[in-house]
């Protein structure tokens, strides 16, 4: 008798903690459970590389806390993630303090430089400009080469909300990070891939060749990727804190760089980065309160614009990527981005109508152009031209600490490997943010995102992005969910599907995370789907709605942790790498 009750206890809990693993696609299925999702009670941190768990993990069991553990996560991912992030790059992030329940914003968002200026990738006739490098013609020059990169934000970022909110000294937050840049660690799949698909322009720059393609060839999967120039960088920046990147020694051979080619940014720029405070964007949700990141982001207005419209549909009802809830969903995208691209610019700069589209009116207006039964036309929703998309860079990671402070922060180089260019002596890679200006009206750019004057490039100015890094408290105001993603536009998709997945269809995290996204921005006007991820009879009621649809491998990349009444778990997408670590 006790036998049988024990054995069907142990098949019991075998389906308990199998279920959820056969709704998810077909990622990395190779991967054990317990290498994406984890469980703890005093502090959690998900994040793209296990070395960088790993490292904000040591911090919070040393006693720091969640913005020493960011820190750390921040300076490690900038070494181990050199194709997605770095410190020739910026970010933001949320610190959300519990004693004082109020959430920090930091912008460290890259900046134009001085000499930028509106048309600055276009030529004569109105067309996009390449970039020439010692005699050799690189295509796109917002995209690759000196000309693409935006002052870098993230050295001073971190260092500010460390000093902020920060336990330990900057010397112990950093010092994992400068080990294994001086130590190497082993190059795995995505990033070999990456230096693969970017090394015609990273050949074209000797510091950048001499990391990632020393000997001529890509680095492969198992070499070890040894980075003592950013080492050396990152002991400056030890040694003098934010001055240490921003001026001195490290500045002069940024400088020097910049200098081989045309010379955007100079000395005045890097002494002149300032990193920059807001308010929250602050929206509801079904009495759940979803807080993000506002302008120079479109994430979190956009994130709380659809949230608003889909407030008035039964999405539960509806059922998870139904022809119903899919047809409603892609509207609703559909007219948020319609939006992003007229209206999102930098706030400094530009007037942005954030109450307006944050409000639950605004919303129930849009929901009544909705037609549930057919698709209206991108050119009834707005107007624009289409392009190619998606990016494999960017990186997102959330982290809670014993005292029940968390942080959500997105940082990136932009595009994979960024501009493509190393800073000689630094080894540090620089962005290629610029790219996320609108070069001209209606002109897309790599993510086939346009848009208008509001996003157009003034000296100064910040370049607008779609990272979302948020937070979503329960009825009760207690934080939830601390979630973000990287992949340009379907930041925002991703995002806004990990918090409609918690709320309406009350998945656990790890299908939350994992469960099959759509993605819709406006322009082009297509309806793209995860493979697999649709139905095929809901693929064909769907065409016949109307809606243009395209299937993707995947979309986002989410890292997430949220609470279970007293633990916290962390689920890293599989979608990509990433490791969640807890205790
Ligand atoms: N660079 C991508 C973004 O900021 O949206």
């Amino acid at each position: 008798m006790k036998f049988t009750r024990c054995f069907l206890m142990l098949v019991g809990l075998f389906f308990v903690s199998c279920t959820s693993i056969e709704t998810f696609p077909p990622y990395q299925k190779h991967r054990k459970r317990t290498e994406f999702i984890t469980t703890g009670s005093k502090g959690m941190i998900s994040t793209s590389h296990r070395l960088a768990s790993k490292a904000g993990l040591d911090m919070l069991k040393m006693g720091g806390n969640a913005a020493d553990a960011a820190a750390a996560v921040s300076f490690m991912i900038s070494v181990v993630r050199p194709q997605s992030t770095g410190i020739g790059g910026g970010g933001f992030m949320l610190y959300f303090d519990k004693g004082t329940k109020s959430t920090s914003v930091y912008d460290f968002r890259e900046r134009a430089p001085f000499k930028a200026s509106r048309d600055m990738y276009i030529d004569k006739q109105g067309k996009p400009i390449d970039f020439i490098y010692k005699g050799h013609r690189i295509p796109n020059a917002s995209v690759n080469g000196h000309l693409a990169v935006g002052t870098p934000g993230l050295v001073a970022g971190v260092i500010e909300a460390h000093s902020k909110h920060g336990k330990l000294s900057l010397a112990k937050v950093i010092q994992p990070a400068i080990d294994t840049a001086r130590n190497g660690f082993k190059v795995y799949i995505r990033l070999a891939e990456a230096i693969k698909r970017k090394q015609q322009v990273l050949n074209k720059f000797e510091a950048s060749k001499k990391i990632f393609m020393p000997n001529g060839r890509p680095l492969k999967v198992g070499d070890t990727l040894v980075q003592k120039d950013l080492a050396w960088t990152l002991e400056q920046t030890k040694k003098h804190g934010r001055d240490g990147f921003y001026k001195g020694k490290v500045a002069k051979k940024i400088v020097a760089e910049m200098k081989r080619g045309k010379r955007l940014i100079r000395k005045n720029d890097l002494i002149a980065y300032n990193v920059k405070t807001h308010k929250p964007v602050v929206g509801t949700y079904r009495g759940h309160k979803v807080i993000s990141m506002p302008p120079p982001s479109s994430g979190g207005i956009h994130i709380v614009q659809i949230l608003n419209i889909l407030e008035g549909y039964d999405i539960k009802g509806m059922g998870h990527n139904t022809t119903k809830s899919a047809h409603i969903i892609t509207e609703a995208m559909r007219r948020a981005f319609a939006d992003r691209a007229k209206y999102l610019g930098d706030p400094a700069f530009t007037k942005v109508p954030q109450k307006g589209l944050l409000s639950k009116q605004y919303a129930n207006k849009l929901r009544s152009t909705i037609n549930p039964k057919k698709v209206a036309s991108s050119k009834e929703v707005g107007a624009g031209t289409p392009a190619a998309y998606e990016s494999p860079s960017t990186t997102h990671f959330s982290i809670v600490d014993k005292w029940g402070n968390a942080v959500s922060s997105t940082q990136t180089i932009n595009y994979t490997f960024g501009s493509g260019v190393v800073a000689a002596g630094t080894g540090v890679v620089l962005n290629d943010e610029m790219d996320d200006f609108s070069k001209k009206p209606g002109v897309p750019n790599v993510f086939g995102l346009v848009g208008s004057e509001a996003n157009s490039i003034a000296a100064r100015k910040t370049m607008l992005s779609s990272m979302s890094p948020s937070l979503v408290f329960d009825k009760n105001n207690q934080l939830l969910l601390v979630v973000g993603s990287p992949g340009g536009p379907t930041i925002i998709t991703a995002t806004l599907q990990t918090i409609l997945n918690t709320i309406d269809h009350r998945m656990p995290l790890a299908d939350a995370v994992h469960a099959y996204r759509i993605h819709h921005q406006w322009l082009p006007d297509q309806l793209f789907y995860e493979q697999n991820g649709l139905e095929y009879n809901t693929i064909l009621d769907l065409q016949k709605m109307g809606h243009k649809l395209t299937p993707k491998d995947a979309m986002g990349s989410v890292q997430a942790i949220r609470r279970v009444g007293k633990k916290w778990v962390g689920v890293s997408d599989t979608r990509r790498e990433g490791y969640p670590l807890g205790y």
